[in-house]
C-alpha cells in the first residue's frame, strides 16, 4: 500500500499566499498525485480551482453551515471550492470535544474527509470511536523538532494503529523527515504521515517530497 502523505503548509511565510501558489505549482510536477494531500492556509483554499489535479485540503473547519457566522470556515464552502477534506483539532488549533463530535458527524453526511488530530492514546481511543476518515497522532513535544515520532515513540504508533483498526485510518506526524520515518510508520500500522517543517522548511521542498515518496 502506498503511504498517504499529508503536507501541512501551516502559516509558514514561504507557504502562504503567492508563495503557496508557487509551492503547489512545483509539487504539481510530481506525476503520481494519488496519495498526496496539501493542507494549505484558509486564505489559499481557492487555489483548488487552479490546481484541480491536486488534493488541496484545509487546516481547520467549523461546525456551522452557511449563515450569520462571521469568520467561519464551513465544510459547505470548502466543498463548493472543490476542497474535499481538512485537518481538525491540530495541536496548534485545538477544538472542544463536543464541537469535534458534531463536525465529524456532519462530515460524514456531507462526504467531507476529516483528519482528526490527537495528542495521545487516550484521545486516539476516544476520537477513533467517532470514525473520522483519519486519526492523525502527533505528540506535541516532537512537532517541529528533529526527532521523529517513529524514532522516539515507535511503540506508541503500534498501539495507536491497534486502537484505530476497524474504525479509521491512522496517520502519524511530528518530526518526520525521511523515507525511513515513513517506512517505519507504515510497518507499525499507519496508513501514512502528516508532515510540515520536514518539507516546507527544507531548502528544496519538492526534492524532499520526492525523496519521501521513494520509487513511485
Ligand atoms: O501537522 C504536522 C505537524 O504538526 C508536524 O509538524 O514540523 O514536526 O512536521 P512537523
Amino acid at each position: 500500500m502506498e503511504p498517504e502523505i499529508f503536507i501541512n503548509f501551516k502559516h509558514y511565510n514561504n507557504a502562504v499566499g503567492t508563495n503557496s501558489e508557487k509551492l503547489l505549482a512545483d509539487f504539481k510536477s510530481i506525476k503520481n498525485q494519488d496519495s498526496l494531500y496539501y493542507c494549505v492556509a484558509e486564505t489559499d483554499l481557492y487555489l483548488q480551482k487552479s490546481f484541480p489535479e491536486l488534493h488541496i485540503y484545509g487546516q481547520h473547519v467549523d461546525s456551522n453551515g452557511y449563515g450569520a457566522f462571521t469568520g467561519s470556515v464551513s465544510m459547505e464552502s470548502l466543498l463548493d471550492l472543490g476542497v474535499k477534506g481538512s485537518l481538525l483539532n491540530h495541536s496548534e488549533k485545538r477544538v472542544d470535544s463536543s464541537i469535534i463530535e458534531s463536525i465529524v458527524k456532519k462530515s460524514k453526511e456531507l462526504g467531507f474527509k476529516i483528519i482528526l488530530c490527537v495528542e495521545n492514546l487516550d484521545e486516539a481511543e476516544k476520537y477513533s470511536k467517532l470514525e473520522p476518515a483519519y486519526i492523525a497522532y502527533e505528540p506535541p513535544e516532537l512537532i517541529g523538532g528533529d526527532i521523529s515520532v517513529s524514532t522516539a515513540r515507535p511503540e506508541i504508533i503500534g498501539q495507536a494503529a491497534e486502537i484505530c483498526k476497524g474504525r479509521t485510518k491512522l496517520l502519524v506526524g511530528a518530526g518526520v523527515k525521511t523515507k525511513e520515518d515513513v517506512d517505519t510508520s507504515m510497518a507499525l500500522g499507519a496508513a501514512g504521515v502528516l508532515i510540515a517543517s520536514g518539507i516546507i522548511k527544507n531548502a528544496k521542498p519538492i526534492n524532499r517530497l520526492v525523496s519521501l515518496m521513494g520509487n513511485r
